[in-house]
């Protein structure tokens, strides 16, 4: 059984990932964490209390970082035309939610989390990574506490998708990412260069919410305007990102990882760019030296994630 904090900034694809979760059987949500990206702060947690109360999901979601940790950064503007006005493909959404948030900022209640079952609660991020640096940073000895930190994040041998080196959730806080990817923690990071070729088909969504009832039919329809961003670049389909992340933490035999240690780029041109040094590879000395090695995902199979997919939701 896996207990799982999700950090997350609901978010299209970040709803699918949820229910995924939600509906795994060796999956336990503890928490639910959110943080700004896909909308603002105050948007990525009112939907992420509204899929709770909509789903019966009994773990508490925690409100997280408005803001990068730098306080030079801005915050960026939301990508309405990805995730659309509310960051759920403009699907019109109650004025009230009963569910009020936890009293504790997410990374208080990630640190609590942890701390109170030490070895036990893997935490699934697919958003800024500012809460999980907030957390490391005042609780360092979470690191040998946590199970193990999966991330959607980055782009390791393919462009990105805000820049032509950079992944959105990096972008929107390179140096909260880096904090991240340099912590002593069992990390892995599944990156652009798998999720771009993790690729769910309308016909398929549409087939799965035929058979999946009420919860995958509020999933595909959130997921026409993601759809409608993605046939820029792809020939039919939406990317799944955050899913991927979660059939990570449950399947990782799908998964193939690269181990070496990984830098976040924080300024100029590269700002926001993820390099690994492949573990057994030789440099004069560099900014990787002393850094702990961890687990890029390098190549998946899409057919059998999908799969996977398909058959939880
Ligand atoms: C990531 O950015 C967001 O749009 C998605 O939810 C995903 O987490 C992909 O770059
Ligand atoms: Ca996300």
């Amino acid at each position: 059984m896996h207990k799982v904090i999700f950090d997350t900034d609901p978010g299209i694809d970040d709803a699918m990932a949820l229910l995924f979760l939600h509906h795994h059987p060796d999956v336990e949500l503890v928490g639910i964490t959110t943080v700004f990206g896909n909308g603002t702060i105050e948007e990525t947690t009112r939907n992420a209390l509204y899929l709770k109360e909509a789903w019966g999901i009994a773990a508490p979601v925690a409100r997280g970082a408005a803001a990068p940790i730098d306080p030079a950064r801005t915050r960026g503007t939301p990508p309405r035309i990805v995730h659309g006005d509310n960051a759920l493909g403009n699907f019109p959404l109650p004025d009230r939610i009963a569910a009020q948030p936890d009293p504790r900022p997410a990374h208080h209640f990630i640190i609590d989390a942890v701390r109170a079952d030490p070895g036990n609660v893997s935490i699934v991020a697919v958003g800024r990574m500012t809460n999980l640096a907030l957390a490391i940073a005042e609780a360092p000895d979470i690191a040998s506490k946590v199970r193990q930190v999966v991330l959607m994040g980055g782009a390791f041998a393919v462009p990105g998708n805000v820049s032509p080196v950079a992944e959105a959730n990096i972008m929107g806080d390179p140096e909260a990412a880096d904090i991240v990817m340099t912590a002593p923690w069992k990390l892995a990071v599944i990156g652009l260069d798998v999720t771009m070729r993790t690729v769910m088909t309308r016909s398929h969504l549409a087939e799965l919410a035929r058979r999946g009832g009420e919860r995958v039919q509020f999933l595909s329809s959130i997921s026409q305007h993601y759809f409608d961003f993605y046939s820029r670049f792809l020939e039919d389909g939406m990317a799944v990102h955050d899913s991927c992340a979660c059939a990570y933490l449950v399947a990782p035999g799908l998964f193939t990882m690269r181990s070496g240690p990984i830098r976040v780029v924080a300024s100029g041109i590269a700002d926001g760019q993820t390099i690994q040094k492949p573990d057994g590879r030789r440099f004069p000395p560099n900014a990787w030296d002393g850094k702990p090695s961890q687990l890029a995902c390098i190549d998946i199979d899409a057919e059998g994630v999908l799969d996977l997919i398909g058959d939880t939701l």
